[in-house]
């Protein structure tokens, strides 16, 4: 998965984090590649439980901040994935506790529902944020 101009949201706080975010994407695909994954899928969903809090409090700080009439309705995207990424946490404290390798199963179905989510939310709500925040023309 390959970050484009096109995905750009035109804000470039929120355009460097979706770039941070696809860059441990595309390790993840590396690793799944190499077949070295379920060494590294425990770190993945790690960082990525982090950053992606991060990020959407970063989001919803600018919302609010900017009085953004959409705010509800995004902000109930980012708690429905949160829903949906700790059920992959839950996989991975099933494994192993986090202790042990994961599989290459938990590998695949992380990068799958990161990448579907990812894409779709930023070319749909993402890109209206970021318009809101910075109207071009
Ligand atoms: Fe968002
Ligand atoms: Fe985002």
């Amino acid at each position: 998965m390959e970050w484009t101009e096109d995905l750009s949201v035109g804000n470039e706080v929120i355009d460097e984090q979706h770039k941070e975010l696809f860059r441990k994407i595309n390790d993840l695909v590396l690793a799944i590649n190499h077949s070295v994954c379920k060494y590294k899928i425990g770190d993945v969903i790690r960082f990525l439980d982090e950053y992606i809090v991060f990020h959407f409090s970063e989001e919803e700080k600018m919302m609010q901040k900017s009085s953004y009439p959409g705010y509800k309705a995004h902000k109930a995207q980012h708690e429905d994935f949160k829903r949906n990424f700790e059920e992959l946490k839950g996989e991975l404290v099933k494994l192993d506790g986090g202790k042990k390798p994961g599989s290459y199963d938990l590998s695949v179905q992380t990068n799958q529902v990161v990448v579907d989510w990812i894409l779709e939310h930023i070319a749909k709500v993402d890109k209206k944020l970021g318009e809101f925040l910075s109207p071009s023309s």
